[in-house]
């Protein structure tokens, strides 16, 4: 199994390309299962996950063509399964996303359940409440969601709880839906807003992306075209604060910075100086030490529930005591006890890690246990003394695209290993 031996103590210098958002990407693929004719996307990064997600765009008879190694052309309208197989659902939840827009556009979608997850139940009633609300016939059968409609209604859905493929799903699915939908309680996410935008231009009508509602005027159809995905923001802000927990200085670039801010904030808290431009966002932290900061998540526009375990790396060998609670998930610290083993002081309690910053951390072997984890424990490595082996180093292939080649080129010591 694949690991990434890191020598710690360099810190992070020069400037990388931002990748495509993942987070995007995935509710794009998904949704091209909307459109009639061929949809070509770029900024599509070459990620595990993507690479699920077309396995099951083809399981259901769509056909992929890659470009280029960020460029891929779908057709839908070759579709004639309408099955979401356990094999992949398992390895990717977000799978979930093609519930949606296979009902909304043929009529019948059996998408297995995704089941429980390292980092919480993560349940998905909330899709399949509101399908039901648009009209559906839903049942969950041998461990499957079940859903039928001839074709589906428009309505008004009150969100429960803000869900970001939750909303992703509700949205796709009124986009074909005969009538209007109103989402309420609806998920602000950047990565809402980029798949609105891609449904708008292949003719959706949609209002308030990016706001609590969102309206949607059903069509009758959609017609594929191209589209560029946004940049990753979480894929951003991870290399920002390992140039902070380095005392480093990078530059990322085809950045979108507004899309950061309660991240950024954070950064300039910790003492970092932190510049933007329209596209490129700086952070200077020569030869200093961060001081460590106090973080709560919260759905967007608060502060991001996948930046959670990297900062809580950076407390580790910040200077000073803070407290990081996590209000998303329930099981999200799996991380900190790895980073306890390379000499971390943190105390869980609850939903709340309490850290008393140490100068140092020490190299390690450590666990990778889910994808923002696993990128903690890099961070973590590349500010450790000595070497740090971070193993199951699959889960960082689900999300960070090119993670040692970019890290190397900002002159991190890491390589990965096949053994
Ligand atoms: C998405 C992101 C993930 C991120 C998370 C929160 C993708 C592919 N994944 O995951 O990286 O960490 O948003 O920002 O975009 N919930 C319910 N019922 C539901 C759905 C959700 O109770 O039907 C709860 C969840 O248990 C969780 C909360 O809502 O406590 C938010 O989860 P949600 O936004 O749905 O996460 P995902 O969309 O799975």
């Amino acid at each position: 199994m694949d690991k990434l031996e890191i020598v710690g103590g360099t810190p992070l210098h020069g400037e990388v390309i931002a990748s495509g958002a993942k987070n995007a990407a995935l509710p794009i693929l998904a949704a091209t299962l909307l459109a009639e004719g061929p949809v070509t996307l770029s900024n599509v990064p070459h990620l595990n996950d993507v690479t699920t997600s077309v396995k099951l765009l083809r399981s259901v008879g769509a056909e992929v063509t890659f470009h280029d190694g960020t460029s891929l052309e779908i057709d839908s309208d070759s579709t004639n399964d309408f099955v979401a197989p356990y094999e992949l659902v398992k390895t990717m939840r977000a799978s979930i996303l093609v519930l949606g827009p296979l009902l909304a556009r043929f009529g019948q979608a059996d998408v297995s359940l995704p089941g429980g997850c390292a980092i919480g139940a993560r349940p998905v009633n909330l899709h399949v409440e509101g399908l039901a609300a648009m009209g559906a016939e839903i049942s969950i059968v041998d461990g499957f969601v079940r859903a039928r409609a001839k074709r589906l209604k428009g309505a008004r859905i009150v969100l429960d709880t803000v869900t970001v493929t939750g909303t992703e799903n509700l949205v796709m699915a009124a986009t074909l839906a005969e009538g209007e939908s109103l989402i309420e309680n609806a998920a602000r996410e950047p990565e809402v807003i980029d798949l609105c935008e891609f449904l708008t231009s292949m003719g959706a009508q949609i209002e308030g992306a990016g706001t609590s509602t969102i309206r949607v005027q059903g069509v009758a159809v959609l017609r594929g075209g191209p589209y560029s995905v946004m940049p990753d923001r979480i894929e951003i802000g991870t290399y920002l604060v390992g140039a902070a927990m380095t005392g480093g200085r990078i530059k990322i670039k085809r950045t979108r910075p507004n899309d950061l801010d309660a991240v950024l904030q954070k950064l300039e808290e910790c003492g970092a100086d932190v510049r933007v431009d329209s596209q490129s966002i700086e952070l200077d932290m020569s030869g200093r030490r961060p001081r460590a900061v106090d973080i709560r998540t919260a759905p967007y526009p608060g502060f991001p529930t996948d930046m959670q375990a990297q900062f809580c790396a950076l407390n580790a060998v910040a200077e000073g005591t803070a407290v990081i609670t996590e209000t998303i998930f329930e099981n999200r610290f799996q991380h900190a006890l790895e980073l306890q083993r390379m000499g971390a002081n943190l105390s869980i309690q609850g939903n709340t890690v309490v850290s008393r910053g140490v100068e140092r951390l020490t190299g390690a072997p450590v666990m990778a246990t889910d994808l923002r984890a696993s990128a903690s424990l890099v961070l973590a490595g590349l500010a450790a003394r000595g070497t740090t082996l971070v193993d199951r180093i699959y889960h960082i292939d689900r999300g960070y695209e090119c993670l040692e080649e970019k890290l190397a080129q900002l002159g991190a010591q890491i390589r990965r290993r096949h053994d």
